[in-house]
């Protein structure tokens, strides 16, 4: 197979094919590493339709741990399935984007309601004449949705939105949570998947006007396996016609960590250190390490260190000395104060998704190379 591939390259006078790797946000990589669980419920969530509990999910992960990834892929083969999709960030202006969007996607299915009408002509100097959208201005977010709604309904039609980065704090997306609990209500074909970083997702769930998204489907996107990563490597670098060797293999895997965006990374930069080879080398992939540390250094790491507060970081600092995880009471006695102080910066650091809670009051850094950017930069 792997052969046939090469040959082919080889016959299009492609020795060199592109870089496979999509290091950049937002971007369906070539293999999804993992998340197969929450892609199968999602889908077979779609696939079940009306009544099914999963068709409100919202998903939680660190930054580069995949949500828009995911939700894009989701959306793709809903898309392929027939449902119509959308796909908005939690903006203002979110609901007309959500209607306009709808109205794109399902055109060829649903009666234009934009038919403007005249609605006045008057006869001067100038010939001025006013056109009057039909009740687009008028009716309310979920109005102007059940109308698209009804119209979906006649062709039997879903209609999937997803929100991405969520936020607490706007209102259009309380607007969307409480219409949506209507539309399940009244069994309409619909779903919403929603995506955001742990801290905007937990906060838009206390929110008390939204209380029915307490009881949506949850994921918490945390870190994928390590056979998983070596499976997406491998394919990702033989469907684009090269090979990897073995131990340069198991090398780049230790240094991914079960991180998606850093696979991106190393597997970029590895595929760039002798793009004209037929295979990947030990030498390209620790080349690609180190390129690949430096990336992962600026784009998440020093953000995510500049949002922590004071108390976030004396608490980091005394986890470093542990090898693996953690335990709450030696954090507490390391910092020198009572559990229950430390207990409120372990809740903010799992909201921020920078540790994970490994349950018997044992707590780790969720990100490996996260503890070793803290090691080199608060010592
Ligand atoms: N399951 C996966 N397997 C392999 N690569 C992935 C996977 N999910 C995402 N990626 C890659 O990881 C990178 C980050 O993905 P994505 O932009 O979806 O992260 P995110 O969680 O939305 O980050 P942010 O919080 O900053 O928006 C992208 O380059 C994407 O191609
Ligand atoms: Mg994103």
């Amino acid at each position: 197979m792997q052969k046939l591939q090469k040959m082919q390259n080889e016959e299009a006078g492609d020795s060199m094919s592109t870089n496979p790797f999509t290091p950049t946000f937002g971007i369906v990589p070539a293999h999804m590493a993992g998340r197969e669980d929450v892609i199968g419920e999602l889908l077979r969530a779609l696939d079940n339709g009306v009544g099914d509990p999963n068709l409100v999910t919202i998903v939680s992960g660190a930054r580069g741990t995949g949500k828009t990834a995911l939700l894009s892929y989701v959306a793709d083969e809903a898309a392929a399935h027939g449902w119509i999709a959308v796909n908005v960030s939690a903006l203002p202006g979110m609901l007309d984007e959500i209607v306009q969007q709808t109205k794109k996607r399902a055109g060829h299915l649903i009666e234009s309601d934009d038919a403007v009408r005249i609605s006045s002509i008057h006869l001067g100097n100038i010939a001025e004449v006013t056109f009057q959208e039909q009740n687009a201005e008028a009716a309310t977010w979920r109005i102007r949705m059940e109308d698209l709604l009804d119209e979906l309904a006649k062709t039997n039609t879903g209609l999937l939105i997803t929100i991405d980065e969520v936020r607490e704090d706007l209102d259009e997306m309380i607007q969307v949570a409480s219409a949506m609990q209507h539309f399940l209500r009244e069994r309409r074909n619909i779903a919403l998947f929603m995506a955001g970083l742990p801290t905007h997702v937990s906060a838009l769930l206390q929110n008390k006007s939204v209380s029915f998204l307490r009881r949506a489907n949850y994921h918490d996107l945390g870190t994928v396996e390590d056979f998983e990563v070596a499976q997406a490597l491998t394919k990702t670098i033989e469907g684009a016609g090269r090979s990897i060797d073995e131990e340069a293999l198991k090398r780049a895997v230790a240094s991914i960590g079960g991180f998606p965006y850093m696979l991106q990374l190393v597997g970029y930069r590895a595929w760039e250190a002798s793009p004209d080879s037929s295979f990947l080398s030990i030498a390209d992939v620790d080349a690609g390490i180190s390129h690949a540390r430096i990336d992962m250094r600026r784009k998440i790491f020093d953000t995510t260190f500049k949002e922590l507060s004071k108390g976030d970081v004396r608490f980091l600092a005394a986890m470093l000395e542990d090898e693996g995880a953690s335990e709450l009471a030696d954090i507490a006695r390391r910092m020198g104060k009572k559990s229950n102080y430390a207990s409120e910066y372990k809740r903010r650091l799992i909201e921020q998704g920078v540790i994970a809670d490994r349950g018997q009051g044992l707590v780790r850094i969720e990100i490996p190379l996260f503890k070793d950017y803290l090691k080199e930069r608060l010592s």
